[in-house]
């Protein structure tokens, strides 16, 4: 009954964080769960944000393997748009923190939705991708691999085994990287405090790491807006990430 009560969701700003500072000092194992909304600190704009358009085109039709088919030099128009966005930005004090935090923590993992390296950049280590990255383009057809920083090259797209090359995303309607989908599950379930920060939680399998299916965790929202992870949570910070992981990494 009390951990009913404990469950129960507290809505509240970002003032009175000392219980969840002492909950992180205490904690053993940490995971942390971003999405696009740690990004709109640095002034990225969130993935539904944009009312999912890109010109004229839905950005899930261009997030697919049927659109790269269709048409991959419009997908890679899009990519090539954001990777230029996400260079042109830099990690802001939310992922600072996170990188901070992770170096007073023994077991620390950070699961990102996010494809534009803010937390590799902001110096976080134990990252997953969950998602993929924006920093490197891979073959439709081998294992082929490569890194590429400015705009991927449109009149370079087909890969000397025949396929094309693609950015390392996962697209709708592809599963998650194995192994990181694992790394992420077992973080999940060993983490005794669990940080979401800046997801609308809409999108499996990533937002099912943040229930208690899947951990067992003290699970806080960081969030300015209700999720779809709201009713699932144990707390609820209705503040912007840079509002509250800076005061909890000091
Ligand atoms: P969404 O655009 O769905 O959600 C962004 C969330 O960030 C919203 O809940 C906002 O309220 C919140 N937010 C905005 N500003 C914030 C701030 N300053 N601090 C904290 N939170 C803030 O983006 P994601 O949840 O990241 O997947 O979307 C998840 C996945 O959906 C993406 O990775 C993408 C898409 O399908 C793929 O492309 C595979």
């Amino acid at each position: 009954m009390a951990r009913a009560v404990e469950r129960a969701v507290m809505q509240e700003t970002a003032t009175g964080l000392g219980d969840l500072r002492e909950r992180l000092d205490s904690a053993r194992s940490v995971t942390v769960l971003t999405g696009s909304g740690i990004s709109a600190e640095s002034g990225l704009p969130t993935f539904r944000g944009v009312g999912g358009l890109w010109r004229t085109h839905r950005v899930e039709e261009l997030a697919s393997p049927q659109g790269f088919a269709r048409d991959p030099r419009l997908v890679w128009t899009w990519y090539n748009e954001r990777r230029t966005a996400h260079k042109g930005v830099e990690p802001s004090p939310a992922h600072a923190a996170l990188a901070r935090i992770e170096e007073r923590v023994p077991d620390f993992t950070l699961a990102t939705q996010n494809v534009d390296s803010l937390h590799v950049r902001a110096g976080s280590r134990n990252v997953l991708e969950l998602h993929g990255k924006l920093r490197e383009a891979k073959c439709t057809r081998c294992d082929a691999r490569r890194p590429f920083d400015d705009a991927f090259d449109l009149e370079a797209i087909e890969h000397e085994c025949g396929g094309m090359w693609r950015p390392d995303i996962v697209w709708f309607g592809e599963a998650l990287p194995q192994d990181v989908l694992e790394a992420a599950f077992a973080a999940a379930h060993r983490a005794d405090l669990m940080l979401v920060v800046g997801t609308s939680g809409m999108v499996q399998p990533a937002a099912s790491l943040a229930t208690k299916r899947v951990t067992s965790a003290y699970v806080v929202e960081i969030n300015p807006e209700e999720t779809a992870l709201t009713p699932e949570v144990d707390r609820s910070i209705r503040a912007r990430a840079s509002d509250v992981l800076p005061q909890l990494a000091t």
